[in-house]
């Protein structure tokens, strides 16, 4: 009896480290480098080049890329004030943009410029209903933090989150029109399958996904 409750014992003490190294794992940060923010096409040829996309090549895109697209997205473009790429109504920010890629989930923390790792599955397939989503290199997904919004009721929250998130999927738009990258915005997302994936709060809401990669080559 004895030996069984120490046996008992022992498995509870591992199976917590192993959750505990678990999680220590999933909050791995990754440091972008700095962002480029001085290229770029001009901004009447991104326009004349913006455009969806839903076919992707599967290749990686490199470090120095993510951090200009997620700068561009949602970066800060004046710390002083901690002001950001986008507009955000009533300045709340509530917009956070997660990054779903082969590696896991992470969280862009934009005034660190770098990325939090919230899991290190492949959650991809679950961030859109469209087939593409899986082969994306990335896909953003905007998700809004009712709980930074004040006290107005949640329909008015909403639509300033698809308002906001809106915002940053045209920065997105813009930047792969400039750096001849595809993308495409979706809202046909099934949002408790892709908020369970991305591991949200019950406060945080699934607005809008967007996939990002490099154009898939044309077969002849
Ligand atoms: C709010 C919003 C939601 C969208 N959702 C989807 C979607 O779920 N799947 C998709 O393939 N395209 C989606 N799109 C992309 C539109 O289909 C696309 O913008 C439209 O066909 C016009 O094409 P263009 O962006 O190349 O001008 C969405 C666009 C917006 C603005």
């Amino acid at each position: 009896m004895r030996t069984s409750l120490f046996t008992f014992i022992i498995i509870l003490c591992l199976g917590g480290i192993f959750a505990l190294n678990l999680d220590a794992q999933d909050q791995k940060i990754i440091s972008l480098p700095a962002p480029q923010t001085d290229g770029g096409v001009p901004l009447m040829k991104a326009l004349k080049n913006r455009q969806t996309s839903r076919e992707f090549n599967d290749r990686k895109l490199p470090d120095q890329v993510m951090s200009n697209l997620l700068w561009a997205a949602w970066g800060v473009n004046r710390s002083d004030a901690k002001k950001r790429t986008a507009p955000s109504a009533m300045n709340k920010q509530e917009i956070d943009v997660y990054v779903s890629t082969a590696e896991g989930v992470f969280i862009y923390d934009a005034f660190k410029n770098n990325l939090i790792q919230v899991s290190n599955e492949d959650v991809r397939e679950k961030t859109g209903l469209q087939d593409f989503v899986k082969t994306a290199p990335v896909n953003l997904v905007f998700v809004a933090d009712f709980s930074k919004m004040g006290t107005s009721a949640d329909p008015d929250k909403e639509k300033y989150a698809y308002a906001d998130a809106a915002y940053i999927s045209e920065n997105v738009y813009l930047f792969c029109a400039s750096e001849k990258l595809s993308t495409g915005v979706r809202a046909n997302i099934d949002k408790e399958k892709c908020a369970k994936a991305l591991r949200l709060k019950p406060e945080q809401h699934v607005i809008l996904g967007q996939a990002v990669g490099y154009p898939k080559e044309k077969t002849k």
